[in-house]
């Protein structure tokens, strides 16, 4: 069975693949509109969203395929306790595929471990977001007409930004590629992507607190939102909320052809006069996002019988994951799992956190 919990479960021929497959669904829609009849999709979304549940239900309806779901926890039975586990057991057997959203780090792991169908990661906590990054790939395909040779400022909270995360593992794949992170010092890059990608594969980055200082040398800006849900510390959030708001000036400092993109929802880190900006691509990548779930959609149901990909070497840890927003916390009969990352840090298998 094959899911889809993190963009590197793809390979860069299938992002290839997956990009050229949603240029032609936008391109020939009628050619798509029955692939995908009598099949249904499972949306299980434990965390608010508007574009990735509602471009996963359209996505599947465009393709002629039916949705059942829910769109919260509390209108869920786990709003009685019932585990991840226990949910993504049951209702694999009523569908042919599942998206998931948690807002616990690896929910998405356990729960494909008890699917009998595709599962895709929705988002789990402030871990990955790939279908995120499948919709920034197409856009910035779209924008530039590459995917190599670019210089690429994210801006925000780069910490619990999980779009960020499956970005970067995605980008790093293509030649040429270097990065400007642009965040306050308390929302920086976590070791897990620091360490274990960006310095593994010895790709050019430097870190910033500056906008204005770095936006020149872009080619693309990713920006992202200061995310109050995953803060603990609600006067942390009021010091850092307002840390950067992209606006017309700013953007007259940019290039020509520097395009700025957004998962949105966005808040006040882009003045709305940047909206009619043509180099504003944030409202044309919501639709990328959906062409682009169309594609996996059809992907992973037509792979669903062949193998997974081995998951990595594990094993039971005694030490205790100290990261607040791991799946450990919730799920209590879970098994406490570690690996060793290729640097012979011990992590923990379902949140990536360092043990
Ligand atoms: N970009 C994104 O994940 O948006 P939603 O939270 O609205 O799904």
């Amino acid at each position: 069975m094959r899911h889809l919990l993190n963009i590197l479960d793809l390979s860069t021929d299938e992002l290839d693949e997956l990009i050229k497959t949603a240029l032609d669904i936008k391109a020939n829609p009628l050619k798509y509109q029955d692939m995908c009849a009598h099949k249904t999709l499972a949306t299980l979304f434990f965390e608010p969203s508007t574009r990735t549940r509602l471009s996963f239900e359209s996505a599947m309806i465009s393709l002629g395929g039916s949705v059942i779901g829910f769109s919260s926890a509390n209108s869920s039975s786990a709003a009685k306790g019932e585990s991840v586990a226990d949910t993504a057991t049951v209702v694999s057997g009523y569908i042919d595929i599942i998206a998931m959203r948690h807002p616990k780090e690896g929910a998405a792991y356990v729960a494909s471990k008890h699917s009998k169908v595709p599962l895709i990661n929705a988002g789990d906590g402030g871990h990955f977001h790939p279908t995120q990054t499948l919709a920034d790939l197409c856009t910035i395909y779209s924008d530039k007409g590459r995917l190599d040779n670019l210089t690429i400022g994210i801006c925000g909270d780069l910490k619990y930004g999980r779009t960020v995360h499956s970005l970067i593992g995605a980008m790093v794949r293509y030649k040429n590629i270097k990065f400007v992170l642009i965040s306050p010092k308390e929302l920086a890059l976590p070791d897990f992507v620091k360490k274990n990608i960006l310095d593994e594969k010895g790709i050019e980055y430097i870190e910033t607190t500056s906008l204005e200082d770095s936006i020149p040398s872009l080619d693309i800006l990713y920006m992202t939102r200061i995310q109050k849900e995953r803060f603990l510390d609600a006067d942390e959030y009021e010091r850092l909320k307002d840390s950067y708001v992209l606006t017309e000036e700013k953007m007259q400092l940019a290039k020509e052809d520097m395009y700025v993109l957004h998962p949105l929802p966005r808040v006040n880190e882009i003045s709305v006069k940047v909206d009619s900006d043509r180099r504003a691509s944030y409202f044309r990548q919501t639709e990328y996002g959906k062409y682009m779930r169309m594609a996996l959609i059809l992907k992973l149901l037509k792979e669903k019988d062949s193998a997974k990909a081995e998951d990595r070497e594990s094993y039971p840890t005694d030490k205790k994951c100290k990261n607040e927003h791991c799946i450990l916390t919730t799920e209590q009969e879970l098994e406490h799992l570690c690996y060793r990352d290729e640097k012979g840090i011990v992590r923990c298998l379902y949140c990536d956190s360092e043990l």
